[in-house]
């Protein structure tokens, strides 16, 4: 346990806690995936990717990896945004090089979600993940516990699986307004306790996903991605006042303004199309920022990668932040250029 006197310092803990302005701590979002051969590897013994997650063993081995070859700052739970939906009692599959599927609420499926013991009993496993993985790491690394953000779920639970456009999702929720916002509040209450879980295993901060976010019109975004998620936030801080929160709204431009300012998150991810001027001047005041190379260019590599690390090293100097990429990391990315983008990171701006 980290006791309060007792405390091995934390980079990234510290940066959140905007106690650290020097070296930015460095995690990436993704880490543990198939870029690494030793993920591959791992992933080949489960059944399936659900399977996988479920299996505390593997998910607790998968979440160390990246942890062992590179010395980041912190883990990330091996786990995926789309248990809950399952947990709910939403069937999920990830049929080979296709990405998710559930049976879609757009096409009719209307069956009885479970209540929320029965939800919180299937995701166990994941809570002894996070148990088996703090007992595992080195006490100067940090834990980060996850889920999505309601809104973003829920586009999965609409529509039955993945897409850049929503269109399809948003008139589906304006056409039924009741179920969809008894879907949010559902979510919600799941979300909220699934994280909380998190923390009592050990997890030591929190970020929402919420990869959807973009695109909406702005009353939209307020009530499907702001007050969730502010919702959920206000219900850990009661429980666990000192775990920090970030909030990644991913490409919704001006107004991450009004959703740091609105959900209190401590730590804000910033996708790759962020102006990082903007973000220092305008969002920084309200949340430390994390974020936010482009990666595609963590894949490319060369001149351009290292220009493209110096600028946010440079932008950022003096201030606390988490070094990160905009969106997760590609799985064509060599494992090579994730070394070069830490060393350079942790060489300190040139
Ligand atoms: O970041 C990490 O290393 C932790 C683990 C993690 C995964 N998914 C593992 C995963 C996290 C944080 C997620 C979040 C997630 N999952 C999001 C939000 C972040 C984002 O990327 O936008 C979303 C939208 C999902 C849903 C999801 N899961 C999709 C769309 C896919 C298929 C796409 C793909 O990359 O195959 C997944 C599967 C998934 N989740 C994989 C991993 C490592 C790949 C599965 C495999 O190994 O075959």
């Amino acid at each position: 346990m980290r006791g309060k006197l007792t405390a091995v310092p934390s980079l990234f803990l510290d940066t959140l806690r905007k106690e650290h302005t020097d070296i930015p701590p460095i995690w990436l979002m993704r880490q543990a995936g198939r870029y690494l051969p030793e993920y591959r590897a791992l992933r080949a013994q489960a059944k399936d990717f659900v399977d996988f997650c479920f299996s505390p063993r593997l998910a607790a081995e998968a979440t160390l990896q990246p942890i062992r070859r590179y010395d980041f700052d912190a883990a990330i739970l091996f786990a995926d945004i789309l248990l809950i939906p399952y947990a709910m009692g939403q069937d999920l599959t990830f049929p080979e090089g296709e990405g998710p599927r559930l049976p879609a609420l757009m096409d009719g499926f209307d069956g009885v979600f479970n209540d929320m013991a029965s939800t919180i009993d299937v995701l166990e496993p994941v809570f002894e993940t996070v148990a088996r993985v703090k007992q595992d790491l080195p006490e100067s690394k940090a834990l980060i516990g996850f889920a999505g953000a309601p809104w973003t779920v829920a586009t999965y639970m609409i529509r039955g699986r993945g897409g850049e456009n929503h269109a399809d999702v948003r008139e589906w929720a304006y056409r039924h307004p009741e179920r969809f916002e008894a879907l949010l509040d559902d979510l919600v209450a799941a979300t909220s306790a699934y994280l909380s879980r998190q923390i009592e295993a050990g997890a030591d901060a929190i970020q929402l996903f919420d990869t959807w976010a973009g695109g909406l019109p702005e009353k939209a975004f307020e009530r499907w991605c702001i007050q969730p998620v502010r919702q959920i936030a206000d219900t850990l801080r009661k429980k666990h006042p000192s775990t920090p929160i970030i909030g990644f709204p991913k490409s919704v431009g001006s107004l991450a303004l009004n959703y740091v300012e609105s959900t209190s998150v401590d730590g804000l991810g910033l996708d790759f199309g962020v102006p990082l001027e903007w973000a220092r001047d305008v969002l920084a005041p309200h949340a430390v920022l994390q974020g936010n190379l482009d990666p595609v260019v963590l894949a490319v590599g060369g001149d351009r990668l290292t220009a493209e690390i110096d600028h946010i090293l440079h932008t950022l100097e003096g201030m606390p932040y988490i070094f990160n990429l905009g969106h997760g990391i590609l799985p064509h990315t060599p494992p090579e250029h994730v070394e070069l983008l830490i060393d350079r990171v942790r060489g300190g701006p040139r």
